[in-house]
């Protein structure tokens, strides 16, 4: 089945009891047993819930994967996956990771004797260097938030096949739409469904994917013993939201190329960065593992910090928010927002510049984009 068949129809059959077309919410906590010993396949949502299972079969589908665990949110999914590990442990992350990651590893689980080691996963030979006897996870984000920093999954693959180490992807920006992780030999993809896959700034949600049986069996474990689930409304937001993601992407990396070309060539723009422009240092592993460079760009405007917050707040068109991946245009300061929990120090050794601008680029037509990007631009 091809993808765009796949985002319409996989998982989703009409509803047993009553032939709806579109999986009706369950919205029931739990489930009368026929007798003692015998449901009906639920017993209680926080373990399964008809509505999230629709979505959890969708969504593994999209991703190439047999299982797929649905979360509250996209960092109770990370969180998810550090429940496999025990103190003593050791994890390589991407140096630019979403700043909510670094949150929960450097002030959460260093209190469980869990020790991590940041490397440019850009460069595999600085990751295959970190590998320690204790390394039990490589936690990969590509492209990352908010430098778009992308990394060679396939070589990633097989360092962590070489040296045994479980790899895991956050796939948040990418999409299964334009890269599914596991054909490059990830263990386990990571999606925030909050952004592209919901799509509508409606929700939050995160997903964990793997085609390893026992993981999944793990992961099952670890969402019903700890319970972040998502709720059946927002299960099926989220279905609604996937149905057009193929559209949805396609527009998102059109528009997005379009403006990241002219804010390229823009007197008032120092750089931009974006994978779909030659001047992205890894513009070609994106070009060859991605089908679409996806909407996100960041970029650094020539007055720095001062420009940066007068062009944010002279926008009319795009909304100045924390979020991104939805179909409006949103503008984010990640030193003030996404990443204010970190350090000034560690914003500054990660490359996050105060001066750095991240834009998610929405639906709208590129003209009134345009017309809004320059009208900010022109009063800076
Ligand atoms: C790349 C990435 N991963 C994970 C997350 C966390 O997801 P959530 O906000 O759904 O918890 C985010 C949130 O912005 C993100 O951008």
């Amino acid at each position: 089945m091809k993808f765009d068949t796949k985002v319409v129809r996989s998982g989703i059959s009409p509803d047993p009891s009553t032939g709806a077309i579109v999986p009706p919410i369950y919205q029931s906590a739990t489930y009368v047993l026929d007798e003692v010993g015998k449901d009906k396949g639920y017993d209680y949502t926080r373990a399964s819930n008809p509505t999230r299972e629709v979505l959890e079969n969708n969504l593994a589908a999209l991703d190439g994967g047999k299982h797929g665990i649905c979360f509250s949110s996209g960092m109770a999914a990370v969180d998810s996956i550090m429940k496999l590990f025990k103190s003593g442990d050791h994890i390589i992350c991407s140096d630019d990771v979403y700043g909510g990651v670094s949150r929960l590893y450097n002030n959460l689980l260093v209190n469980y004797d869990l020790t991590f080691t940041y490397v440019n996963s850009s460069n595999p030979q600085e990751v295959e260097d970190a590998i320690q006897d204790n390394t039990k996870l490589i936690w990969i984000e590509t492209p990352t938030n908010p430098l778009l920093k992308v990394t060679d999954l396939d070589a990633m693959g097989k360092i962590a096949k070489k040296h045994n180490i479980l790899y895991g992807v956050d796939s948040t920006f990418s999409t299964p739409a334009l890269l599914r992780p596991l054909e490059f030999g990830a263990d386990i993809t990571m999606h925030s469904t909050t952004k592209y896959l919901s799509g509508h700034n409606q929700i939050i949600g995160g997903v964990l994917i793997t085609n390893d049986n026992e993981l999944g069996e793990k992961f099952k474990f670890i969402q019903k013993t700890v319970g972040a689930v998502p709720s059946p409304f927002d299960c099926w937001l989220t279905l609604l939201g996937i149905k057009t993601l193929s559209l949805r992407m396609t527009r998102h990396c059109e528009n997005a190329q379009a403006i990241a070309e002219f804010l390229e060539a823009h007197s008032k723009v120092e750089r931009v960065t974006f994978p779909g422009l030659p001047s992205h240092p890894q513009h070609d592993i994106a070009k060859d593992q991605m089908d679409g460079f996806s909407g996100m760009i960041s970029m650094e405007l020539k007055g720095g910090i001062s420009a940066g917050i007068s062009l944010m707040n002279g926008l009319e068109l795009c909304s100045l928010a924390e979020s991104l991946g939805a179909v409006e245009t949103m503008i984010t300061h990640p030193a003030t927002m996404t990443h204010a929990a970190m350090t000034p120090e560690a914003r500054q050794e990660a490359g996050v510049s105060d001066g750095l601008v991240r834009l998610s680029v929405g639906l709208e037509a590129p003209d009134d984009l345009w017309a809004d990007l320059e009208q900010g631009l022109a009063a800076l």
